[in-house]
């Protein structure tokens, strides 16, 4: 039995009963006034206490284990750490009983993710993924000019082998999956991912990006290291950065036959691991109390907020991850912009417009995210007098950015309130352009890439919302300058 779960839910006062954010800080034995004192300089401490479920960050902390670890290391920092984490390799080693050539450690997955691609990515050839996914790999390969090829997921939001084995040519050279795949937090299964990579060619790298393996609820599961202890050109990724919640300590590793490892280390620079980090990273590993809490918690938190969204007629993509999808059947953008009001950070994005990725947080923030999202959703108006949306313009704003502009056009069937707002893709208001009542017709909105106090923004991607009458519509659009 991998952990226990609360079954049918859990009640409100079981739910309080729980523990909070102050707890949890009391758990790994610091203070809020403790944290504030080393917050970075910029990172206010208040921002990482807000409801910040957007990042998929462990809401519990670090493993108090790895966070004295750091601290004590820190007397050590005027040494340079190991070239290339050999001790953090070693404590891998062990735990795998794999030999030490067949690891390699670095900044994060996303470390891992780009020295794959620069290794596995060939001018020429092609590299395969599903999509929506993790976007690191195809994003690091595009950048180097690599073909990426995007197959989408089934129609229950899981990675579809069959379609990806359908795409794979002589040029192909890397197929990289997430499992459980983030954001959709579906899961392959062993079986299926075995038959897959059993049947490619050896000369084609699988990549498996294991970030959430420990969330996994299925007990028949077993890391794809299998594959590679079996001999398959099989590259895992793995991270520090979820259950072990060392996010910001940066550290993540990859297990491979030793040729693919040594030529994954041609590329990377040395030491991308800080002492204090690579001390935290082992003393982690000996956490299993730890990790237990982190998986039990977010299987608590997804149980509660599950059981919420049946009573108010959501569907929900069932996760195997510490984050799960909601369907709130409206412009997801909007009610995650009226959330982030409410200092309730989501994601959207992936071509799903109707759907939430949110992170298992503390019980209090997903108390307050689940509040919140029946409160956005019940008030929300159900008949509204359809707009027209007439058409979108968007100018380079180059070379001045004065002499250019968005031009956003509506038509109204009927005189109505209606206002428009731009955000930048922090969810900060940037300009509002409307705010009041419009007459029948076309109206022109213009943005000329400033904000309120008449300054120019940056060159990036923005949203304009637009609230009309009873209709709402988000749309994303890029300032180029
Ligand atoms: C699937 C997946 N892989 C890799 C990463 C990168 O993690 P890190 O660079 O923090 O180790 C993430 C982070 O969210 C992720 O979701």
């Amino acid at each position: 039995m991998k952990k226990s779960r609360i079954s049918g839910g859990i009640n409100r006062r079981e739910f309080i009963g729980t523990i909070t954010g102050a707890a949890a800080l009391a758990l790994i034995g610091l203070d809020r006034r403790a944290v504030a004192n080393v917050a970075a300089g910029g990172d206010s401490i208040a921002r990482d206490f807000m409801a910040r479920i957007c990042f998929n960050e462990n809401p519990i902390g670090p493993s108090p284990e790895a966070a004295n670890a750091i601290i004590a290391a820190a007397y050590l920092t005027n040494r340079y750490p190991d070239w290339f984490g050999e001790s953090l390799i070693a404590a891998l080693a062990a735990r795998y009983n794999l030999s030490t050539d067949r690891f390699i450690c670095g900044s994060g997955g996303t470390e891992m993710l780009r020295l794959c691609a620069m290794t596995f990515s060939q001018p020429g050839g092609n590299v395969i993924v599903p999509n929506p996914s993790y976007t690191q790999f195809p994003s690091d390969c595009e950048l180097f000019g690599r073909t990426v090829r995007y197959v989408s997921l089934d129609q229950d939001y899981r990675i579809n082998l069959q379609a990806i084995a359908n795409r794979v040519d002589g040029g192909t050279t890397a197929i990289c999956l997430t499992n459980p795949n983030n954001p959709t937090g579906t899961l392959l299964d062993d079986g299926e991912l075995t038959s897959f990579v059993q049947a490619l060619d050896d000369d084609i790298v699988v990549i498996i990006d294991e970030a959430y393996l420990e969330y996994i609820d299925d007990e028949n599961y077993t890391s794809a290291v299998e594959l590679v202890r079996n001999g398959r050109n099989v590259v895992l990724v793995k991270t520090f950065s979820k259950v072990y919640g060392l996010a910001g300590a940066r550290i993540g590793y990859a297990v491979s036959r030793s040729s693919n490892i040594s030529a994954m280390r041609q590329y990377q620079i040395i030491s991308t691991i800080s002492k204090p980090c690579l001390e935290g990273a082992k003393a982690a590993l000996t956490d299993q109390a730890h990790v237990d809490q982190t998986v039990q918690l977010a299987a608590d938190m997804k149980a509660y907020c599950f059981q919420h969204f049946g009573q108010m007629g959501l569907s929900y993509i069932p996760s195997q991850a510490s984050f799960f999808m909601v369907n709130v059947n409206t412009d997801a953008d909007y009610v995650r912009s009226l959330l982030e009001e409410r200092q309730i950070f989501v994601r959207t994005g992936w071509g799903m417009s109707q759907y939430l990725r949110v992170s298992t947080g503390t019980p209090n923030e997903m108390e307050r995210f689940v509040y919140e999202l029946d409160h956005i959703l019940s008030s929300m108006p159900k008949n509204g007098v359809p707009i027209e949306l007439k058409s979108t313009a968007l100018f380079q704003a180059s070379p001045n950015p004065f002499n250019s502009s968005t031009v956003i056009r509506i038509y109204l069937p009927q005189p109505q309130e209606t206002r428009l707002d731009i955000y930048d893709i922090n969810g900060r208001l940037i300009n509002r352009l409307a705010d009041g009542i419009l007459g029948t017709g076309e109206h022109a909105f213009i943005w000329n890439g400033v904000n309120s106090g008449g300054s120019p923004v940056a060159t990036g991607a923005y949203f304009y919302r637009l609230i009309s009458g009873e209709n709402v519509i988000t749309r994303k659009m890029l300032l180029i300058k």
